[in-house]
């Protein structure tokens, strides 16, 4: 399908010489044998598809899935460190695990990947989460005593940090929806709950500028595109306004004013200045994956809801829509700030290999363009290497530019992989994929 050849014509660079080609990953959901954390519980109590289990065995195959990614020339490798494994309990530092750690983040670098860490992927130790987790501001404080003890032991071998991925999605999945632990739904809540995520990201950002004054320390932030349903409906066009706002902005404006302002419009106001947050991000990580159609609806508590995705409308297994010019869109819309940025997130999740090949392709050609019209965009992390545990909807979702087979843990390549690396190799999606955009 596609030559594995480099014709000359491959030769041109559309991205920057240096730009980082890599696949992102989470602990809980690749690794296996995470028990001692607040998702573990959630799983056992129902509130997941299947249990994460095994998963994809990473803590034991790490070693071959980073020659899987280089097989893929890829040069970057995003992962997390699971928190309640190196603190199982508060105070206990695991120091097995953290040999563990030190080794799959040697073994990447000897591989020609460079590494970026997460320090808080979606899960919570069980011991802070059942006492009061992200509600309580002692979260913040905890979370700042693992990432000083993280930064001392790991710090020398990670090259990109992301205090926190998806704050936003935490909140909302675990606060306000209730389908991620600890299952509450209330606004407020969530609110509070993003609050405290925010002032932990500035505490870890700060603990590791502590011991290492040049490093390069982001979030991973969920950005979406938000449109009114009707064009014309005002309800529609505001709510879609301060959705977005409260969504894609607030957390940024924070960083940039040193004050905490949450609020969807005039509702749900949370307001607080927090010490050490002003200016405290090197770099902007975006996780995007699509767009959402924002309809008013006076009985919603919210005052809307979402639409369902048409058919006919490119979409992938979980119904959400495929829309590379959103990637443009939010990138475009963070410029301003002037950060570097990094796609941390993208991708979908699609068990037959559809629509993933054409999906790398436009949203890597859109973002080729953003680049052409001045974006500091400077790396590209696909969701994900392989198939892996997707939260509360357990293995069905296939994100992986390999195949997982759960029962013999094999990998097997996608066509859409195989197109990823070679584009990686190109350095240019729009000369192998064959035509501009
Ligand atoms: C999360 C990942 C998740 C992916 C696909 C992101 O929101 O960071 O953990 O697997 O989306 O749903």
């Amino acid at each position: 399908m596609i030559s594995t050849l480099l014709s000359p014509r491959y030769a041109i660079a559309d991205f920057p010489k240096n730009f980082l080609w890599g696949a992102a990953t989470a602990a809980h959901q690749v690794e296996g044998g995470n028990t001692q954390n607040d998702w573990y519980h959630w799983e056992n109590s129902g509130g997941a598809r299947d249990h994460s289990g095994l998963a994809c065995d990473f803590w034991h195959r790490y070693s071959s899935d980073f020659d899987l990614a280089r097989d893929l020339n890829m040069n970057a490798f995003r992962l997390s460190v699971e928190w309640s494994r190196i603190e199982p309990r508060p105070g206990e530092f695991d120091i097995s695990v953290i040999e563990t750690y030190r080794q799959i983040l040697i073994t990447a670098r000897s591989k020609g990947l460079q590494t970026m860490v997460t320090l808080h992927h979606f899960t919570t130790p069980e011991w802070l989460a059942s006492s009061g987790g992200w509600l309580s501001p002692a979260a913040i404080v905890r979370f700042k005593s693992f990432t000083d003890r993280v930064v001392l032991e790991l710090g020398s071998e990670v090259d990109y940090w992301n205090t926190i991925n998806e704050a936003n999605v935490v909140a909302l999945m675990g606060f306000v929806v209730g389908v991620s632990p600890p299952g509450l739904q209330d606004i407020k809540l969530g609110m509070r709950a993003y609050s405290n995520l925010i002032e932990a990201h500035a505490a870890a950002y700060r603990s590791i500028h502590a011991v290492f004054p040049n490093a390069r320390v982001g979030i991973a932030h969920h950005m979406r595109v938000f449109e009114p349903a009707r064009k014309n409906n005002i309800m529609d066009r505001t709510l879609a306004r301060w959705v977005g706002n409260f969504w894609n902005k607030q957390f940024l404006e924070a960083i940039v004013t040193g004050e905490i302002n949450l609020h969807i419009g005039p509702l749900f106001r949370v307001r607080k200045k927090v010490d050490g947050l002003k200016g405290s991000l090197d770099f902007l990580g975006i996780n995007y994956y699509s767009r959402d159609k924002i309809r008013f609806k006076a009985d919603e508590k919210v005052f809307f809801k979402i639409d369902t995705v048409p058919t006919g409308t490119p979409q992938n297994d979980l119904g959400w829509e495929i829309y590379p010019q959103g990637l443009v869109r939010v990138v475009n819309s963070v410029k301003k700030y002037g950060w570097p940025i990094y796609i941390t997130e993208n991708g979908a999740a699609d068990r037959d290999d559809v629509v993933r090949p054409k999906f790398i392709c436009d949203h890597l050609m859109a973002l080729e363009s953003s680049i052409e019209s001045g974006a500091d965009v400077r790396g590209y992390f696909h969701w994900s290497l392989s198939d892996n545990f997707e939260w509360s909807l357990g293995f069905a979702p296939r994100f992986g530019l390999y195949a997982m087979n759960y029962e013999t843990q094999e990998r097997t390549l996608r066509p859409s992989g195989q197109l990823y690396g070679e584009i990686a190799r190109a350095g240019s999606a729009r000369a192998v994929c064959g035509r501009s955009n």
